[in-house]
């Protein structure tokens, strides 16, 4: 059974990796509660991903304690952390010699499931990940473009239904469109199955939009974690106010805030403004359309297109701003 959400579901206890003298992680702790998505962020060489791969022991840690639904990784064997535990990598590492339907069964088969249950479960996985099963089944990984090698990653690291899913850098490699697209993709899944994450990235506009929790990291230690939110609005030094955008910051936590918190009623004389926005649209797309259409007041409507609220330019300043 998994537990319930918000109960940790993995703890790092002050845990190290030295490789011989240097020290790649040095003493961070964290908690990752079930259900959530937590992001690593930080500069090259920082031991993000040292940090994940000791959660799957692909990389044994050399100090400290590291805990999976209460129990020490270390009593876990490479089956049970298989099948428990997910692992998307840029590149996506997979198979070359393999077709996608393959690449996807390699944990079911690896744990002896039965030929129809793997079936079943790699063509419902692609159609998760919007990959058509009569299309693509069959390709081999030289045969995909890099987005949709990509989603062939994430399903077979969510193969055997892992609690956990570790994800180092999975979008790296592509343009910011397909990268985006995999983003919204990624959070429409963890929406409806709420795995517990753990995503490895270097661009904080992505940790931004992805984390319930973000982790930032510098030579090998924890300098701040915190919500998008808190870290956009507190953050804890120069660096990571640096990282967040410095004074591009504005912009993007208006892009993180939607437009029905901000909203206003409607005025009395129950004039509607011309421009609209969605309620869930962020205050970023906001002010883009209000710069656009050189207007100073929106109309702000549900998704069935009726009138719910107003948003005026003052309450950018009002209320918005630190
Ligand atoms: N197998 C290894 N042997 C020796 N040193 C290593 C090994 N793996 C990582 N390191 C060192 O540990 C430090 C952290 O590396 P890590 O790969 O975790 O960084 P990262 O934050 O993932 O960086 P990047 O953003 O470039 O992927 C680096 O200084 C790296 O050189
Ligand atoms: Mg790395």
């Amino acid at each position: 059974m998994r537990p319930d959400a918000g109960t940790p579901m993995i703890e790092l206890d002050n845990v190290s990796k030295s490789f011989g003298d240097a020290v790649a992680v040095d003493g961070i702790s964290l908690n990752v509660p079930a259900g959530s998505l937590c992001v690593l962020v930080g500069t090259s060489g920082c031991g993000k991903s040292t940090t994940l791969r000791m959660i799957n022991r692909l990389i044994e840690h050399t100090g400290g304690e590291i805990r999976i639904d209460g129990h020490q990784i270390r009593r876990f064997n490479e089956v049970t952390l298989r099948r428990r535990i997910g692992y998307a990598i840029q590149n996506t590492g997979l198979f070359p010699h393999w077709t996608v339907a393959r690449n996807i069964g390699v944990v079911p088969r690896l744990l002896k499931w039965d030929k129809a249950r793997t079936r079943e479960r790699v063509e419902s996985l692609m159609a998760l990940l919007g990959l058509d099963v009569e299309a693509f089944a069959g390709k081999y990984p030289h045969q995909l473009s890099g987005g949709q090698a990509q989603r062939v990653g994430v399903a077979r690291a969510l193969a055997a239904d892992p609690d956990i899913l570790l994800m180092d850098e999975p979008f790296g490699a592509l343009d910011p469109i397909t990268r985006s697209s995999l983003q919204a993709e990624l959070l429409r899944i963890q929406s409806r199955i709420r795995k517990t994450i753990v995503f490895v990235t270097h661009d904080m506009d992505e940790a931004l939009r992805l984390a319930d929790q973000i982790v930032v990291m510098q030579a090998g230690r924890i300098i701040q974690q915190g919500t998008p939110s808190e870290i956009l609005a507190h953050p804890s030094d120069d660096f990571v106010e640096t990282l967040v955008g410095g004074r591009d910051r504005g912009l993007k936590r208006a892009s993180l805030t939607p437009v029905g918190e901000m909203m206003e009623s409607l005025p009395d004389d129950g004039r509607v403004p011309a421009v609209h926005v969605l309620q869930t649209d962020s205050m970023r797309l906001a002010v883009s359309l209000m710069l656009w259409h050189g207007v100073s007041q929106l109309a702000v409507v549900d998704d069935t297109g009726e009138t719910v609220g107003m948003l005026p330019l003052r309450r950018l300043v009002d209320d918005f701003g630190e």
